[in-house]
């Protein structure tokens, strides 16, 4: 399996995910050739390039049933419980790592990738950590990230570092916590900490609720990854969460989503899937969007029987309590099976189409135009201002050759171009030349009246 090393800049990162790329190869088609290639959820996601992976429970270690469908379907393990901060911090500076450890020898005796899950968050905080506030409180936040990443540095393929920060509902901001109240960088904060602790592992960000691309807590989150990676901020990827449980359903525009966080150069991950009553359709729909999308590099359901899940009264996982393959697990198995082992990263879908709306500004709307195999165009539409000026960035190696109806600067790297109006109405054009990257799609930076 490719695993793509994100953005990050750290120099030695490139030979070591280049190592630990070589040592994965070596599992997964160790993996494949013994579970018989396209057979089981794993061996089909590793030939396509990706991983299907699952939470686990230590407590559920000791079921040979359990772990006789773990050990044959999947090739990624997610501890559900066991490396959150109450789990591995039980009392301030001193660390519990027990069952974590045991879910990780089990997943890596069996060739599969850990996912870690999690180091900071507001929930599921140990009580000393719950009343703490200010720099005490960031102070032992940065210390307990740190001392977890370097104790499982070198076993964790990815860590989920930041969970669950934004707000549900229209504001698109963060969630006030305790951690949140100790300044709004606290997420830079833990990634750089995390980065410093184990520059090789990939170090996601990851959510609920962002899978629908119009909510305003996707655009929120997709604000800070999109700054995150502008400024050098050590991420990697983003994690949907995508639990379609408890009333939140799987949106049309998820590929959207998906391919809109791609084209920031992070990689995605579906992490903690689980679908109310899993219905066949929507099992495929995801599966088929992932695949769709060249930087979705895998997918975690959030338990393996029913019986296992957060939420079982919903049966919403791929084995029923029996362990038996539910219709859903049939529906996955195919789409896998049938999916493009060579992703093409086309677009599947537009780009975020509208700039974030600050107030007193205008906003800029983008439509994408004609594709051909080496560029492709895109306009955009102004509205708010007669003249104005808007930032649009585009992804290296992808270059900006031609524009209309407006007046074009740019910035020394080439990837961002400042657009002026000129007179010819509201609406600019451009056509950029892929340049080998086929998936990445112009963003709207800015747009400013006058
Ligand atoms: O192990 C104890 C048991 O000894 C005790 O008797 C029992 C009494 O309540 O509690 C057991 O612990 C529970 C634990 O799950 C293990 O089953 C906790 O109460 C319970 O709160 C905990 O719930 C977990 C939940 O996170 C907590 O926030 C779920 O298992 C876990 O699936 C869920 O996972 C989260 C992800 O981390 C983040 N995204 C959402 C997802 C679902 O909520």
């Amino acid at each position: 399996m490719t695993v793509n090393a994100g953005r990050r800049a750290a120099p030695r990162r490139a030979v070591l995910a280049g190592a630990a790329g070589l040592l994965t190869a070596v599992l997964v088609v160790g993996l494949t050739t013994a579970a018989q290639a396209g057979t089981t959820l794993g061996a089909s996601a590793a030939e396509k390039g990706r991983f299907f992976g699952t939470a686990v429970a230590a407590s559920r270690l000791s079921d040979s049933a359990y772990t006789t469908i773990l050990n044959r379907e999947f090739n990624q393990v997610t501890p559900e419980n066991e490396m959150k901060i109450d789990a591995t911090e039980p009392n301030q500076n001193q660390f519990s790592y027990g069952n974590a450890d045991r879910i990780v020898s089990h997943a890596r005796s069996n060739g599969m990738q850990v996912r870690g899950h999690t180091l900071a968050w507001h929930s599921q905080q140990p009580g000393w950590m719950q009343n703490m506030s200010g720099s005490t409180l960031r102070n032992a936040m940065l210390n307990h990230v740190t001392q977890v990443a370097t104790h499982f540095r070198g076993q964790v393929t990815w860590w989920d570092v930041v969970n669950e920060a934004f707000a549900d509902g229209s504001g698109g901001g963060r969630r006030d916590s305790n951690l949140q109240r100790t300044g709004n960088d606290w997420i830079e904060a833990a990634f750089r900490a995390a980065d410093a602790a184990d520059p090789n592992a990939q170090l996601c960000y990851n959510d609920y609720n962002i899978d629908n691309w119009t909510d305003a807590k996707t655009q929120g989150v997709y604000r800070m990854v999109q700054d995150f990676t502008s400024r050098g901020v050590p991420i990697d990827c983003v994690g949907l969460q995508s639990h379609f449980t408890g009333g939140s359903n799987y949106p049309g525009n998820y590929r959207t989503t998906l391919s809109s966080f791609a084209a920031l150069g992070v990689d995605v991950h579906i992490t903690e899937l689980d679908i109310r009553n899993a219905p066949v359709d929507a099992y495929r729909n995801v599966t088929n969007d992932c695949l769709a999308v060249a930087r979705c590099k895998g997918i975690t359901v959030w338990g393996i029987r029913d019986s296992d899940s957060w939420r079982s009264g919903e049966s919403p996982l791929l084995f029923n309590g029996s362990g038996q393959k539910k219709s859903a697990y049939d529906a996955v198995l195919t789409a896998l099976n049938n999916g493009t082992s060579q992703p093409t990263g086309t677009p599947t879908t537009p780009p975020p189409t509208t700039t974030p709306p600050p107030s007193g500004s205008c906003t800029a709307s983008i439509t994408p135009g004609t594709v051909w195999g080496d560029r492709y165009n895109t306009s955009v539409d102004v509205a708010g201002a007669g003249t104005w000026s808007v930032v649009v960035a585009i992804t290296s190696p992808q270059k900006i050759s031609s524009t209309w109806n407006g007046s074009p600067t740019w910035d020394s790297s080439g990837n961002r171009m400042t657009m002026r109006s000129n007179g010819s109405g509201n609406t600019f054009g451009f056509t950029t030349m892929t340049n080998g990257n086929s998936s990445a799609r112009p963003q709207i930076v800015s747009c400013s009246a006058g």
